[in-house]
């Protein structure tokens, strides 16, 4: 396991296999050699060796233990804890193996790691009529454009990935000894089949390699200009690095690999030649629509390889948090942008007609999400940038069928919203989440679309993925929401764009309206009364400028954690006060918490204003029901205020609670539990009696919300709290870590 700042150092793992023979000495088997032997953990490395000088060079570096000039002249000595490294370009493996085939026991494992996998197993088939049980497919992925024994390095395949590609009649034995010798050396063993290795690596690997060695090769035919190379500086460099590799083992691969290179290849030259016309049309829309996902999906690769994904596919290693007891929170902050409005500005933003800017964006994994769907359904989104982004609207009947299914990661207001506006479209489309959206309720949009005429169908028990069928002529319904959700009321309002006629919406109880102030702003008619929302479809909207307040709902684990901690005095700055919102501040201050409001203004359609929380001694209260749909992503925090105060907290009315990211009346009752606190789950709320918490392990099932919450708790612990996979913090607020500690909070990360 990597330590805490993820840096390993080689250590010594005793030996796991005995010895090691490797046939073709250069920077891949001189690397694994060297690095076995480093780390103790071959009993003898041995290089097959058939050049003086390599053989030379290899022993004075100290790669293998000794050298050899052929394969027969070890061949007697080798038994079955012995394994054969074949290093040898792709093409020379046929060849290794004649000879191995005559002159080494079948006891003894092989293994290979050649770039192509399918011409090492047609290889070997031919050799042996069928591929061998010992011998077991691999392909280090590591490497680097320097070749030769001279360039072998022991940690090259520390953190680097090893793919091994098994066939059924792999000697289980076999098997197990090249995983383990490869996970000696620190690198992570996958599986794949052999068909899906090349396919990957056609378009990964040897296709970039493609690309490169024909740029450097096209440029160097421009002999007449001789500037091209003394001036070609960063984007050369950074681009062109890979055409110094070893010409001999890439003309094997791309030969090895014909068909996969050549698929991905047509796709390269078709996408080239579009680029090429749209230049030449001078077409900045299509040439922004490219160059602004292909950063996104490079930014996306970066932040895989710095462990900071952004979408859960992308989310490698988990999380913890661990903090200490005790605690005050002090000084001013501006928290993210309000989830809900930056997930409804790329919406509209996208469906509008012209450019919609858009400042204060949440940079979440949940909003990040819808803005990659609406670029995957072609629109041009620049950003986001310090929160600030820039959609090139394609109006309501400009969205392109995505090529693949819409993946959207943790986020339940995507999946809901997005729901009603794919309703509208002429083409199918299929959204899926990952593992805690997957358990979420979708009828409760699924059936109001359907009334409106259209095709949705959900997994069993009306869960993830949807699949929505295009082309429906959508007609506008009068629904009477049977549940306070802000979500089930924006996707039929969204579908009612598509309707003919008027849709109106009737809600029990007031919940979040965003929806229908940002399309108010977006310049379309909607009408409210009441409890009732109605818009009538046919309408166009205007591009326009949005400005997001700071979200109240990650305001609020701050409201707690100064409300709780003695001593505590911290100003939020600019967040969302949307009459919708405020449950959280009638609630606390019900429970006699000192918050006071100041420089209360409207920005683009919203009220927000600076938010004053002192410490206070809070009380236990029955939670009015008229506050649950005002208050309710803010309940768990709002569980750790009731902990903490002198008496006792009910809750009721708030069965919605159930069906979040978590259960989070379960998952908050069960770890205050853990902490020492009586808090009783009921179907519909809790009661929670005030009192002292202890410390201990807290499960999150997999829910940001649940995390902070128990974060703040610290803050009224007597012993550390360990938050158990704090990992998805990041769909709804990535900078809580560096906000607590800035406040005060004693929290460190602990990475998986
Ligand atoms: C949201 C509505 C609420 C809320 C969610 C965001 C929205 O869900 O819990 O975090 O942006 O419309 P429900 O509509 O299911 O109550």
């Amino acid at each position: 396991m990597p330590d805490v700042t993820g840096v390993r150092s080689a250590s010594a793992v005793g030996p796991v296999v005995g010895r090691l023979v490797v046939v073709g000495l250069g920077l891949i088997g001189g690397s694994l050699a060297a690095a076995l032997r480093e780390r103790g953990a071959c009993r003898e490395a041995i290089g097959v060796v058939l050049r003086e000088d390599s053989a030379r060079k290899a022993l004075e570096l100290g790669v293998v233990d000794r050298v050899v000039p052929s394969l027969e002249a070890i061949a007697g000595e080798l038994g079955a804890d012995d394994v054969i490294f074949i290093a040898v370009p792709t093409l020379a493996v046929a060849e290794v193996l004649a000879h191995i085939r005559d002159t080494v026991s079948p006891d003894v494992t092989i293994t290979d790691g050649a770039s192509v996998k399918g011409s090492v197993q047609a290889a070997a088939e031919a050799v042996y009529g069928t591929v061998p049980p010992q011998l077991v497919l691999g392909h280090p992925i590591a490497g680097s454009e320097r070749s030769g024994v001279a360039a072998a390095n022991p940690n090259l395949y520390d953190q680097h990935r090893v793919i091994l590609t098994p066939l059924d009649n792999t000697r289980p034995e076999s098997l197990s000894k090249v995983r383990a010798m490869w996970r000696a050396v620190g690198a992570e063993v996958l599986d794949m089949s052999v068909q899906e290795h090349d396919q990957v690596l056609g378009a990964t690997s040897h296709l970039p390699h493609a690309i490169a060695y024909s740029l450097v090769d096209t440029l160097s035919e421009d002999i007449a200009n001789p500037n091209i190379f003394r001036y070609a500086a960063g984007g050369f460099r950074d681009f062109t690095r890979i055409a110094s590799s070893d010409p001999v083992m890439w003309h094997d691969i791309m030969k090895a690999n014909r068909g996969a290179v050549l698929d991905s290849l047509d796709l390269f030259i078709d996408n080239l030649t579009r680029l090429r016309a749209a230049i030449e049309r001078e077409d900045g829309e299509y040439l922004l629509g490219v160059f602004t996902r292909a950063k996104a999906a490079r930014d996306h690769f970066t932040n895989i390889l710095s462990k900071k994904a952004f979408v859960t596919t992308m989310t490698t290693g988990k999380i913890d948090y661990l903090l200490q007891p005790g605690g005050t929170v002090k000084g001013s902050i501006r928290v993210p942008g309000d989830k809900s409005i930056s997930h409804r500005s790329i919406m509209l933003g996208s469906l509008a007609e012209g450019v919609t800017e858009v400042e204060g964006f949440l940079e979440g994994e949940d909003a990040l999400a819808t803005l990659q769907a609406f670029r995957d359904m072609g629109v041009v989104i620049e950003g986001p940038a310090e929160g600030r982004v820039k959609i090139h609207g394609v109006g309501l009947h400009g969205l392109k069928a995505p090529k693949k299914p819409l993946y959207i990661g943790n986020s339940g207001t995507t999946i809901r919203l997005m729901s009603g506006i794919l309703a509208g479209q002429a083409f199918d489309s299929e959204i899926s989440g990952d593992e805690s959206l997957a358990k979420r309720p979708m009828d409760r949009v699924a059936n109001p679309l359907r009334e409106m005429g259209a095709v949705v169908d959900t997994n069993d028990g009306g869960r993830p993925p949807l699949k929505i069928k295009g082309g429906q002529a959508l007609k506008g319904i009068d629904y009477a929401l049977p549940m306070a959700s802000a979500q089930v009321k924006s996707c039929v309002l969204l579908a009612g764009l598509y309707a003919e006629g008027t849709t109106r919406v009737t809600e029990p109880a007031p919940t979040r309206d965003h929806t229908e102030r940002m399309l108010t702003g977006f310049g379309y008619d909607v009408r409210k009364d009441g409890a009732v929302a109605e818009l009538t479809g046919g309408g166009k909207l205007t591009g326009t400028r949005i400005e997001v307040p700071a979200d109240i709902s990650s305001a609020t684990f701050f409201m707690v954690a100064a409300s709780i901690a003695p001593g505590s005095d911290l100003t939020l700055t600019h967040v969302g006060i949307n009459p919708t919102r405020i449950g959280v501040i009638n609630i606390l201050k019900a429970m006699g918490g000192d918050l006071t409001l100041s420089n209360e203004r409207t920005v683009g359609g919203e009220p927000v204003a600076d938010i004053r929380v002192r410490y206070a001694p809070l009380k236990g209260i029955h939670i009015p029901e008229d506050q649950v749909p005002l208050a309710i992503d803010e309940f768990p925090a709002l569980f750790i205020a009731a902990a903490c105060a002198e008496g006792e907290t009910v809750l009721t009315g708030a069965e919605e609670l159930r069906v979040k990211e978590s259960d989070r009346i379960q998952a908050m009752a069960d770890g205050l539990t853990t902490l020492g606190i009586d808090a009783r789950p009921t179907p519909d709320g809790i009661v929670i009696q005030g009192g002292t918490l202890g410390g201990g392990d807290v499960e999150t099932h997999h829910d940001h919300r649940i995390a902070m919450s128990f974060a703040i708790a610290a803050l009224r612990a007597s012993q550390p709290i360990r938050v158990k996979d704090a990992t998805n913090v990041a769909t709804s607020f990535p900078t809580f870590v560096a906000l607590a500690k800035q406040t005060g909070i004693s929290l460190e990360v602990i990475d998986h």
